[in-house]
């Protein structure tokens, strides 16, 4: 794997730092077409099948990485302005994330102090705005920062403090654009720390002048590692996607960069080839950066529909039982909606990707699932060397859930 361009992360404003890092992308990706190569791991890692079957290991994942860990719940974009509110419910109990009047955003059980009634009825990805939430059961009313406000047939109440029944908090950050929520717990989070050598790369994106432009779910009958999977390798595309990416991109090509746990991964397009034999001066001007995988289950992806004109793709996988993920998947428009046109195209792009990621990456993976599920019992799946991510990420997973991989056949 060759080093990353050293001028990328101190570039002075993130438009000229998006530049100069597409810029070391494209030279890396002119090397592979050239040579016909692909950043590598050192060899191929065997992984036990019931990486991706244990009940045991989902279990611990769910408790440590989904409910006890920091989870993208959403971008800035999600809920710019005081009084803007949007479900987190993904990862476990259903949460509501919402900017108070003070500009803080803060994250509060979907759940009523007075007797647990479902304040917003609705799931993930609803959003909405207002500055107080009427619990639907008898009314206790709650302003944007949580406070109880009103509660009709008060002097039946006249021993309990009104405030002793504000919402339950639980933790939040806000940071580079990102929304970060505990589900479970009430440890602050630090999100430049979880974020390590990570954060320039992702500041490079500017994701809190993303604008929501469609966002839904997506389903595969597949172990959430099975689909996250499909996100770090591009040795797939020539086969399973021949209509689509495979078309447009060269397969098993990939420049990978990792800041453990987290990682970058672009996957050259068939275009670059015209450049191969460019002087570097006559280079495209792009901003192209690729996948931007987030630790434990974020992928955003930010790319061009055509020359200057970018989308920002935000998959975010969870466990809904070993064998089941759930997919919250949103589209957006990254330096915010210019015109109707320019969101029919993001929109386009939702519905594009949306379509090639069920039919085909998720069909494949539910498959390989079902076949997993009843696999032998020393049967091993093998990583490549050119899988380079997806080795990364189930050590980093393992490591965190404090249960080593299982013992493989070798590879
Ligand atoms: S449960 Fe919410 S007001 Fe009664
Ligand atoms: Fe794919």
């Amino acid at each position: 794997m060759a080093d990353r361009d050293p001028g990328e992360l101190s570039a002075a404003d993130p438009a000229s730092s998006r530049q100069a890092s597409a810029r070391g992308i494209l030279r890396r990706s002119l090397s592979h077409i050239a040579a016909g190569t692909t950043d590598m791991a050192p060899g191929p890692m065997p992984l036990h099948a019931s990486v991706y079957t244990d009940e045991a290991r989902f279990a611990a994942e769910r408790e440590r990485l989904f409910l006890g860990g920091p989870i993208v719940a959403g971008l800035s974009g999600d809920c710019p302005e005081s009084g803007d509110m949007f479900v987190f419910d993904a990862a476990g109990p259903s949460i509501i994330v919402m900017r108070g009047k003070d500009g803080m955003v803060r994250a509060f059980r979907n759940m009523c102090t007075h007797r647990g009634a479902k304040l917003i009825e609705e799931a993930e990805p609803w959003s909405g705005r207002g500055a107080r939430i009427t619990c639907p059961f008898h009314a206790w009313t709650f302003d944007n920062t949580g406070h109880l406000i009103a509660q009709p047939g008060k002097r039946a109440f006249a021993d309990c403090a009104i405030g002793a029944r504000d919402l339950i908090e639980v933790p939040c950050a806000e940071h580079l654009g990102l929304i970060f929520v505990r589900a479970s717990g009430s440890e602050p989070i630090d999100a430049a720390t979880h974020l390590g050598d990570f954060a320039p790369v992702l500041e490079q994106l500017e994701l809190h002048r993303a604008e929501p432009v469609k966002k839904g779910v997506l389903e595969a009958g597949s172990n959430w590692k099975f689909a996250l999977d499909t996100y770090g390798e591009g040795y797939h595309f020539k086969t399973l996607h021949a209509s689509t990416i495979g078309q447009t991109h060269h397969n098993d090509m990939a420049v990978y960069d990792a800041f453990a746990p987290h990682h970058r991964i672009s996957f050259p397009d068939r275009s670059l080839d015209a450049h191969a034999e460019a002087d570097e001066a006559d280079w495209p001007q792009t901003e192209y950066g690729g996948v931007h995988y987030v630790f434990p289950n974020t992928v955003i992806f930010f790319g061009a529909l055509e020359p200057g004109s970018y989308f920002t793709q935000v998959f975010r996988l969870f466990p809904e039982g070993a064998g089941r993920t759930r997919c919250q998947f949103a589209v957006y428009a990254p330096f915010g909606i210019t015109d109707e046109s320019y969101r029919a195209t993001v929109e386009a792009a939702y519905d594009g990707t949306a379509t090639v990621v069920d039919e085909e990456d998720y069909r494949v993976a539910s498959h390989a699932q079902t076949n997993l599920d009843h696999a032998p019992e020393d049967f091993s799946v093998v990583l490549g060397a050119n899988e380079i991510a997806l080795q990364n990420i189930h050590r980093s997973i393992a490591e965190a859930i404090g249960m080593p991989l299982p013992e493989a056949r070798s590879a």
